[in-house]
């Protein structure tokens, strides 16, 4: 069977803010940047960064060392204006540019759900993050029926993504070298927050 496809953002990211998606996104922005514990010279990677948004709002409550990765192009030319000072890079989200134990908090707002290999993505971040650092997943949180039908669209179209509930979501990193601290929802957004273990591996 031929490869599945990813969705491409590259022609929306001139008007990803003000559009839908970025309207639709704000619950999201919103509950990951009240809930990142940071204090002022923290290493924070967004993982999908888009067009920076999360990056740039994390900047307004702490000095923090910024960096983010995502694979189009177009949404990181719009997080380079947005976030001058930080460090935007062209990578994929199970491959990233950076040296293991690196970050205190990594982030995926919106993003785990197009993520092709999540369990590749877990691992990934199970080396990034120092031990006691912490992941922070944003992403839809939908009642069954509809679930069902987002995932089984995306299937057939042959599109990489999955939606998932929290414990999915939670199962895919335990075993990884995280434990799960909490997870909160506001309707149809949803946070999971993990913590990479202080001893043992991945
Ligand atoms: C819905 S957008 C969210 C962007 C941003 N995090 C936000 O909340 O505004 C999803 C982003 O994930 C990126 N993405 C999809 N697959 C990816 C992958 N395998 N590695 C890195 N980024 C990826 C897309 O290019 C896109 O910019």
């Amino acid at each position: 069977m031929d490869e599945k496809r990813d969705l491409k953002f590259d022609k929306l990211a001139e008007d990803y803010d003000e559009g839908f998606e970025g309207k639709l996104s704000e619950k999201f922005y919103t509950l990951v940047t009240e809930n990142v514990e940071l204090s002022d010279g923290m290493d924070v990677l967004e993982m999908g960064c888009g067009t920076g948004t999360i990056l740039y709002r994390l900047s307004q409550r702490c000095r923090i060392n910024g960096y983010g990765i995502d694979t189009e192009e177009k949404m990181l030319e719009q997080a380079r204006k947005k976030c001058p000072d930080m460090q935007i890079l062209l990578a994929p989200c199970d491959d990233v540019p950076y040296e293991d134990g690196k970050f205190d908090v990594i982030a995926a707002c919106m993003a785990y759900h197009h993520f092709p290999d999540r369990k590749a993505f877990a691992r990934e971040c199970a080396r990034l993050l120092k031990p006691g650092g912490r992941l922070y997943i944003a992403d839809p949180r939908l009642p069954l029926p509809i679930r069902k039908a987002v995932n089984a669209a995306l299937e057939i179209h042959r599109i990489n993504g999955k939606v998932s509930t929290a414990d999915e979501l939670c199962e895919n990193f335990i075993g990884c070298g995280f434990i799960k601290l909490y997870e909160k929802h506001d309707s149809y957004a949803q946070l999971v927050c993990l913590e990479r273990e202080r001893q043992g591996g991945i």
